[in-house]
């Protein structure tokens, strides 16, 4: 599907009120300007949750939590952005609009998920009816797997021959051309498409609504001469490997208000488990867990458990998703490292030992900060202060990664004990080193704008209060400053010189899921003081300030030039007016 263009986003903002989304499931009070209620994200007995109608934003001064209407949703309807948008547009009673990307995309993405519930369709019945269909049945079988599992997760097979599929549903040029689309079949210049998958038992892949949106073929013999053990459906205008989760969507049926997910490695292991009653498995697809995967999860439980195969490419596997995880563990998420005995994948040990006795491993797995710290130390000899320091130096990295205050702290602190240090003392290291890294050398400019520099303060008002930046000239010169934060003012001011009216909450939907969101969200909570006169003063005064920091720029580029290899006449006459107005006496 196309995207969601940025102005439906906006008018959207613009159209809802956060008081009422929010107030409809967390019921706010107002105090003074703002509404209060407590926070829905954390445990508190006085309110700090604050909800700013004018800037259709909300925050918590207890926990940090914030954003827009939008992420609101995310965060406690357990969406994704997509969905998210989707019921708010509902409630206000517009219609999602999608860039046209290609031709005719919505249309034609529709026909991409019927061709793939039709092709699902004839898969199952190929294993009921086709001839050969009964040595399908029996590799089933001969696995396990029972038929209310087959049935429920829609296990079919594709029979031997090249264009079995493209018969069935190819009636057309069109028909064919979605199949290619679609990834089951496959163009060939003279010879015409053939099917992707033969002889193969077909897994259907379904996405968190439900729709079929790809196939996993297993191979009937364990002997690959038909190819790889598994294919795969490609990446597709529907299906994208990296985001996807076997199982996600059956694990969602079957448990009403899942707690926790267990993350296995193969299709297999997923129907397995089901058959065991343990409904809440998902498998990456051949993939290894992505921070896009651990988004999603988070979003529907608090607790992951990633299960693994004991051996050292287990650890490994374990190594990367713990990496991957460490800067989406915000406070109230827990993750947890299941690892299996060698030679076992939780398809066979669940069938060796059963449910009781694998539901116990899965309650006792490793929980995250202890699989960090054994592996950490493990590569360290605790006993010599060398060790100490090589400790530390290995923990920075990972621990710098989590962006949660409480969470990192408490690491540290088991660290500390691990390590035998005073609380606080490991931290102190870390965080100390970590900050001497990034303080600027004198005459170097540090990578982000300074705290207090004019450049903060100007994205600061804008962020609070749009409207401050509506007479503001435009100020093309920024794109040429060399300061940091000065193309992000610049992108600021343009959005609001076309759009006067704009929130705050649309404008920081625009920096959605980009670096500067973090900063901006950040200046968003503030509170602007005095009138907005004086404010809009204030922005103006500063982009007056930073036009002369421009020609200052320009003028000392010239200065360089002029010594070092002389000026045109152009330039000496620019360098000469440049020198007059920087020393013109200046009011700021
Ligand atoms: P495994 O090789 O561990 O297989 O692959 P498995 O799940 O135990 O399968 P069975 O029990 O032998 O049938 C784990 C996952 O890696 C991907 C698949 O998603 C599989 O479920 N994979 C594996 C492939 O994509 N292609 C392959 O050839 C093999
Ligand atoms: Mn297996």
């Amino acid at each position: 599907m196309g995207r969601i263009p940025q102005s439906f986003i906006d008018e959207l903002l613009n159209r809802i009120d956060i008081v009422d989304v929010i107030d409809a499931r967390v019921p706010l009070k107002k105090a003074g300007s703002n509404y209060k209620a407590c926070c829905p994200f954390h445990t508190e007995k006085t309110p700090s949750f604050t909800v700013s109608q004018p800037k259709q934003f909300y925050h918590c001064f207890g926990c940090g939590a914030h954003g827009t209407a939008i992420s609101f949703l995310m965060e406690y309807d357990r969406l994704d952005f997509v969905d998210a948008i989707e019921d708010l547009a509902q409630q206000a009673g517009l219609e999602v609009e999608r860039e046209q990307g290609s031709s005719q995309p919505q249309q034609r993405e529709d026909n991409l998920y019927d061709i793939m519930q039709q092709a699902a369709d004839f898969y199952k019945q190929q294993l009921r009816s086709h001839p050969q269909a009964q040595q399908a049945v029996d590799y089933l079988k001969q696995r396990g797997m029972s038929g209310e599992i087959a049935a429920e997760f829609g296990v079919g097979y594709a029979p031997p021959g090249w264009d079995n599929l493209i018969k069935a549903l190819g009636k057309d040029e069109a028909a064919r051309k979605q199949l290619a689309r679609a990834g089951m079949a496959i163009e060939h210049d003279n010879k015409g498409p053939y099917d992707r998958f033969r002889e193969r038992i077909m897994i259907p892949i379904t996405d968190r609504r439900g729709r079929i949106i790809a196939f996993g073929g297993r191979i009937l013999s364990s002997e690959d001469e038909h190819g790889p053990k598994y294919l795969n459906s490609p990446e597709t205008p529907i299906f994208h490997k990296g985001r996807e989760l076997y199982g996600l969507y059956e694990a969602r049926k079957a448990i009403r208000n899942p707690q926790k997910l267990l993350v296995v490695e193969g299709y297999m292991d997923v129907l397995a488990l089901a058959q065991f009653d343990i409904r809440y498995a998902v498998a990456t697809l051949g993939t290894a867990t992505t921070k896009e995967h651990l988004e999603t999860l988070f979003r529907v439980v608090p607790r992951i458990i990633f299960c693994f195969d004991g051996d050292r490419a287990g650890r490994e596997a374990a190594w990367r998703a713990l990496e991957n995880a460490l800067p989406v563990m915000h406070e109230g998420r827990e993750a947890a490292f299941l690892f299996l005995p060698d030679g076992e994948d939780p398809d066979s040990l669940v069938r060796q030992e059963g449910r009781e006795a694998f539901e116990q491993r899965v309650d006792q797995a490793m929980p995250l900060s202890r699989f960090l710290l054994d592996q950490l130390s493990q590569q360290v000899d605790l006993d010599s202060i060398d060790g100490r320091a090589r400790l530390v130096e290995l923990s920075r990295p990972m621990l710098n990664r989590v962006p949660d205050k409480v969470f990192r702290h408490m690491m540290y602190t088991q660290l500390e004990r691990t390590v035998g240090m005073k609380t606080g003392q490991l931290q102190q290291l870390v965080e100390q080193d970590g900050t001497a890294q990034t303080i600027p050398t004198p005459n170097r400019r540090p990578a982000k704008p300074g705290k207090n520099s004019p450049i903060r303060q100007a994205i600061n008002l804008i962020v609070q209060k749009p409207a401050l930046a509506a007479n503001i000239a435009e100020a093309a010169f920024l794109q040429d400053l060399d300061l940091p934060g000065a193309k992000l003012l610049h992108e600021l001011l343009e959005i609001v010189r076309n759009d006067p009216q704009i929130n705050t909450a649309a404008l920081l939907e625009r920096w959605r899921d980009k670096p500067e969101q973090v900063h901006l969200m950040k200046l968003a909570e503030n509170q602007l003081p005095g009138d907005d006169q004086g404010l809009e003063e204030e922005l103006q005064d500063i982009i007056l300030y930073l036009q002369r920091q421009l020609k200052m720029q320009r003028w000392h580029f010239l200065q360089e030039k002029l010594t070092f290899s002389g000026l045109d006449e152009e330039e000496l006459i620019e360098w000469n007016q440049l020198l007059n107005e920087n020393n013109a006496p200046q009011d700021k």
